[in-house]
């Protein structure tokens, strides 16, 4: 029911420490499925989507204990084969626990994920590779129904290098019998997360990172303990919040070498980019330029970073050109962007960003977790108070956003709202 206030015009300058990446913690949660007995988890973020998993492992019969930002999973009586509608449809993430609980149990009751607000978001890739070794699956009353007597490794080719159904193949073909390929692997810093855990527990993985991984199936698995990597996502969007405001911010604990292409795209915007060992430096003096960007898998431009950019090109010097080949509908947000003032333009996409001098402050809302901080990114560069409702797509994905903002100078706080929240969709 909150509301965030945010008065723009504040430059944001100091240090931020950059937490442990959602899009692997989830993972590794997941993971610690494979093993029975007590895997750590550290640097987990404190975001809704964490708390959705691990309501998700408590709902299989996991214990699951926080500890500050550690984790204790422990899956000794993890016995449950189900995940609810009721947790997926908060996050479509819960679908990655199919893997693993094919190769622990035979059986696995999945709800469907339906689509979001950013595309349908398909599964088919995961469930192909996983009938390939040997899974067969039916559907009930919006449930995947999926048995496996056993899983036997098989040569795999994505159509597509998708994230979750590289993640989802890796975890089921650790415990197959025989080698598994998957080809046009996904890439991501957050494969390579999982799979350097799943080589802790026990597992033979070869080629994470690149478009071909090898794995020799194997088990049983033991526990593990392992740290997460810092968030490439949160880093680039505080960067972002930096060059909004012309701004000078240390990212502590950010990855540079997650981040190659995003942070060259910042300097062509005209930010001074400072990598450390430490972190990131983001120094912003001017009025970004305008860039054309076209997001990609990785090591492309990331497509959760597509919303923020569009934030900051929104008030460049010239015309920008985006172009979204990940997600089909995610330019969705462009609209409570133009609420603000901006002048951009979209065609199927494409997007076209022509800069103004200067946004002007409007009630919007946050429509995903990543439109939601381009809303907040362009309230701090804007002309006046500006309202953002919806938060609880921002809590899904950032810890303590504001809090975090407003240590680095900005003018942001959270009040309740008097008005019911549009639902998650
Ligand atoms: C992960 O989603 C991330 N989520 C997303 O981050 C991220 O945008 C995405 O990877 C791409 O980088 C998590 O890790 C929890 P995909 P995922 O499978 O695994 C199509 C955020 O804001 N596809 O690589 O769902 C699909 O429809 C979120 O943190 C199929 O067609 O991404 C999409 O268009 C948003 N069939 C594209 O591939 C399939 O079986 C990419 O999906 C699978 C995917």
């Amino acid at each position: 029911m909150d509301r965030l206030i945010v008065t723009g015009g504040r430059r944001l300058s100091g240090s931020v420490r950059i937490n442990g990446a959602k899009n692997s913690a989830l993972k590794l949660m997941a993971a610690a499925l494979l093993a029975e007995g007590e895997t750590r988890i550290e640097n987990v973020p404190r975001i809704m989507d964490c708390l959705t998993m691990a309501e998700v492992l408590e709902h299989l019969g996991a214990k699951v204990t926080w500890d500050d930002s550690t984790l204790a999973v422990d899956t000794t009586s993890a016995l449950g084969i189900e995940t609810p509608y009721e947790l997926v449809r908060r996050m479509r993430a819960s679908i990655i626990v199919l893997g693993p609980l094919l190769l622990r149990h035979g059986r696995a009751r999945v709800a469907m994920p339906g689509g979001c607000n950013i595309g349908s978001r398909q599964i088919d890739l995961h469930l192909r590779g996983l009938e390939s070794m040997g899974a067969e699956f039916s559907y009930e009353h919006g449930y995947l129904e999926a048995s496996a007597r056993s899983l036997s490794g098989a040569v795999i080719y994505l159509d597509y290098p998708s994230v979750g159904a590289t993640e989802n193949l890796l975890m089921a073909a650790v415990g197959a019998t025989g080698t598994t390929v998957i080809e046009n692997a996904a890439r991501e810093p957050e494969i390579q997360d999982l799979a350097a855990m799943l080589v802790e527990m026990g597992a033979k993985i070869d080629g994470a990172g690149t478009t071909t991984i090898e794995i020799e199936g194997g088990g049983p698995f033991g526990p593990a303990r392992r740290r997460v990597i810092a968030d490439r996502i949160e880093a680039g969007t505080f960067a972002i919040a930096a060059c909004a405001t012309r701004g000078d911010v240390l990212l502590r604990d950010a990855r540079a070498e997650h981040l190659d292409l995003f942070l060259a795209k910042l300097a062509d915007a005209g930010a001074e980019v400072h990598p450390s060992a430490e972190g990131v430096q983001i120094t912003m003096h001017s009025r970004p330029l305008a860039l054309d960007f076209v997001t990609l898998p990785y090591p492309g431009f990331p497509t959760d970073l597509q919303p923020q950019m569009l934030a900051l090109l929104a008030g460049a010097k010239g015309t920008s050109i985006a172009t979204e080949n990940v997600f089909e509908s995610r330019f969705m947000f462009v609209d409570e962007l133009n609420r603000m003032g901006a002048d951009i333009r979209t065609e199927g996409h494409h997007a076209v960003i022509r800069g103004v001098e200067r946004l002007s402050a409007a009630p919007v809302r946050a429509l995903d977790i990543r439109a939601g901080a381009a809303m907040v990114i362009a309230a701090l560069g804007a002309d006046g108070t500006t309202e953002i409702s919806d938060l609880h797509f921002l809590d899904r994905g950032y810890e303590d956003f504001e809090g975090r903002l407003a240590a680095l100078g900005a003018e942001v706080h959270r009040e309740p709202s008097m008005w019911p929240e549009a639902s998650s969709g």
